[in-house]
């Protein structure tokens, strides 16, 4: 029999994750943007209990989920103003800000046995609900198998992660569907070092921001987040991203060539031939619904799964830097 329980996201589901959570077991719990893997952060042995779940390297550290703003300033030393303008603003909801980390707070794993710490205060409700019942920080990376694409549903979680967890609380689907947008606040201006749910011009009528993709020829530039950098929510099948007008042309060439080839397509007079899936020509619809498009395509068997190129301009940057990953090999 599985190790992994399934719970329903009731009272009863979340008093059962939060004792396991309390307990050092790993639980799978929904957020607004993706499905999360959580234990203890101030547990090293279940902190470590994640990185093996996911065969994520001990080098890629963790965001660590509270239930408030309050809590998150416990963990670290300097919660300036551009910190708390920024949690004023997005807290609860889709944003993680770096920080200085305050020593002892969390297990060595969390951080990778660095000086900063990821910090998130999530908006969904059973995120918040469970925060608030375990009563403790919780470390939680994205509820798949490194490199690989991340959950937006249940479904998808136990794809790659059935057996490998304690307690999976069902959640539906996640609203958003993309990761958090990472900010660096310990940096004057703050660096986005993840785009994500909210946009960078969202971030910039707070507080001065730059874009890391901005800065990466800047010698001395602050690295992306550490785990941003290699091939990364990326499905099984090899993934073509191609200008709009040769989207069609691509799904031919490589279909006589043999292959099971799938397609996103975006907007409604965008060329379609099955399998596809249509996303909308709205950046934050579209966000939401990628990761599913990507797990039902692979699903499907599909050995390239080719992409219309999204558009410029800072409102398709979390789309375009998901794609670029995914397409890297
Ligand atoms: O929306 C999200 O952020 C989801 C949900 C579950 O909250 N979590 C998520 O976690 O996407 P994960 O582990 O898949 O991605 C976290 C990213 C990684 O690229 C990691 O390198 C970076 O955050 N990160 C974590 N701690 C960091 C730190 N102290 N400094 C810089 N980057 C950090
Ligand atoms: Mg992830």
């Amino acid at each position: 029999m599985s190790r992994t329980r399934r719970v329903a996201a009731d009272a009863d589901g979340i008093a059962e994750a939060a004792e396991a959570l309390r307990a050092g077991r790993l639980v799978v719990f929904p957020t607004e943007t993706v499905y999360g893997i959580g234990a203890r952060a101030d547990d090293e042995a279940a902190v470590r209990a994640i990185f093996e779940a996911k065969g994520r390297p001990a080098t890629n550290p963790l965001i660590v989920h509270v239930d408030c703003t309050a809590r998150a300033a416990t963990l670290t030393s300097r919660f300036d103003e551009a910190a708390r303008a920024l949690a004023e603003a997005f807290w609860p909801g889709p944003l993680t800000l770096v920080l200085t980390l305050r020593p002892g707070v969390v297990a060595p794993a969390v951080t990778a046995g660095g000086d900063s710490i990821a910090v998130r205060v999530p908006g969904h409700p059973i995120a918040r609900a469970l925060l608030e019942a375990a009563g403790v920080p919780v470390a939680a990376p994205s509820a798949n198998r490194s490199e690989s694409v991340s959950p937006t549903t249940v479904e998808h979680v136990l794809k790659t992660l059935d057996g490998r967890v304690d307690v999976v609380i069902d959640g539906g689907f996640c609203a958003r569907g993309i990761e958090s947008t990472i900010v660096d606040v310990r940096a004057d201006p703050a660096v986005v070092l993840r785009p994500g749910a909210i946009s960078i011009s969202e971030l910039a009528a707070l507080t001065d921001v730059t874009d890391v993709g901005h800065r990466v020829e800047v010698p001395g530039h602050v690295a992306a987040a550490p785990g941003g950098l290699a091939r990364h929510y990326a499905p099984a099948a090899r993934v073509v991203v191609v200008p709009e007008d040769r989207l069609a042309s691509e799904v031919a060439a490589l279909r006589s060539a043999g292959r099971r080839v799938g397609v996103i397509a975006r907007g409604a007079d965008h060329p379609r031939s099955e399998p596809c899936v249509a996303l909308e020509a709205d950046p934050v619809p579209y966000a939401r619904d990628l990761y599913a498009a990507l797990h039902a395509l692979d699903d499907a068997g599909c050995d390239v799964i080719v992409i219309g190129e999204p558009p410029p301009g800072p409102a398709w940057s979390a789309v375009r830097d998901r794609l670029r990953r995914a397409s890297s090999s």
